[in-house]
């Protein structure tokens, strides 16, 4: 049994970080172990930015984007000196594990540090961009998805007023997930991900056509990672003629008060990762599959890249 452990959020923040973080605290607090709060990510480790967490310091949390304990991408972290500084400092404070919440990145230096410390960590996937192999979900997507709805409803209307072409970037430099669900949802007659190649002189004849036939607008959801969205406006006007805009929605994306889905779901997982620490479990990260709580390697976690699914790929094709 540990006695004593440490959690910090690290990489993009999303919503639903903080209600991880109040339910690994306060599941420790009810086992009887102290939980030490470490501030903007491994940052915080490096530079001793850490305090004993007491439950009433996670209340009014639940229902806020962000994360209370700030997050970084932090390069030192990324070395070899760096990770021994993190392990020193926990045994300085007595930290005898670590919950990670992050993305793939986070769980790679965690990984790496229980790797060359022997320190148990446990990890949490949390990024908005829904990109950790072993997991259907991750802390923050949902959330994220429905701004962009959001986003998308309303552009809607504008684009069917003016006839317009209106094209939305969205996150995602590596993963389509965010373009690929909320294009779906919001009825999206193209979207782009990079996980596929396109053929803009394609797209933009299927525009033309449509556009002959009487389509009043058409609506394109593109991943960051394709290509900016200006830059595919710019191909769409000249190639089609039809008047283009183009909004790129940027960290709007990754704030936001989280939905019922994350604050749920963060809060399972949270409870989770804080009992199978404390119980002595290491190199595991914990995500959802078919809507169960499920437990992954935390090496097979970082090491294999989660694919986009084939179905969805296929209906946003079938229902353009
Ligand atoms: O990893 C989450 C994410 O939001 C990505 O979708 C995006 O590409 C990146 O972070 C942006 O990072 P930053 O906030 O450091 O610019």
């Amino acid at each position: 049994m540990l006695k004593s452990i440490g959690v910090l959020t690290s990489g993009g923040d999303s919503p639903g970080m903080n209600a991880a973080v109040r339910s690994v605290v306060r599941t420790a607090i009810y086992s009887g172990v102290d939980v030490w709060g470490i501030y903007n990510g491994w940052r915080g480790l490096l530079d001793e930015d850490l305090k004993k967490l007491e439950r009433k310091d996670v209340g009014d949390i639940i229902q806020r984007g962000g994360t209370m304990l700030g997050t970084a991408r932090c390069k030192r972290f990324q070395t070899v000196e760096g990770r021994k500084l993190a392990y020193e400092h926990m045994q300085k404070y007595g930290i005898q594990g670590l919950v990670v919440i992050g993305g793939d990145g986070s769980l790679r230096g965690a990984s790496e540090l229980s790797a060359e410390s022997g320190v148990p960590i446990v990890g949490l996937p949390g990024t908005i961009d829904n990109d950790v192999w072993g997991t259907d979900y991750t802390i923050g997507c949902d959330t994220a998805a429905n701004t962009i709805i959001d986003a998308i409803n309303k552009l809607r209307d504008t684009a069917s007023a003016h006839r317009r072409v209106v094209v939305l970037e969205v996150m995602g430099h590596h993963s389509g997930w965010l373009a690929i669900t909320s294009g779906i949802a919001g009825g999206a007659e193209y979207i782009l991900v990079p996980e596929e190649e396109y053929d803009m002189d394609i797209i933009c004849d299927d525009m033309k056509y449509a556009y002959k036939q009487g389509k009043r607008y058409i609506l394109v959801v593109v991943a960051e990672g394709v290509a900016s969205g200006i830059e595919i406006g710019k191909i769409i006007e000249e190639k089609t003629g039809i008047d283009t805009r183009v909004s790129v929605l940027g960290h709007i994306q990754r704030g936001g008060s989280p939905t019922v889905q994350d604050r749920v779901k963060a809060s399972q997982l949270g409870e989770k990762a804080a009992l199978a620490l404390i119980s002595g479990m290491s190199d595991v990260v914990f995500g959802f599959q078919a809507d169960r709580v499920v437990c992954i390697n935390l090496h097979d976690a970082v090491n294999n890249k989660k694919q986009l699914d084939p179905e969805y790929l296929r209906l946003s094709k079938e229902l353009f």
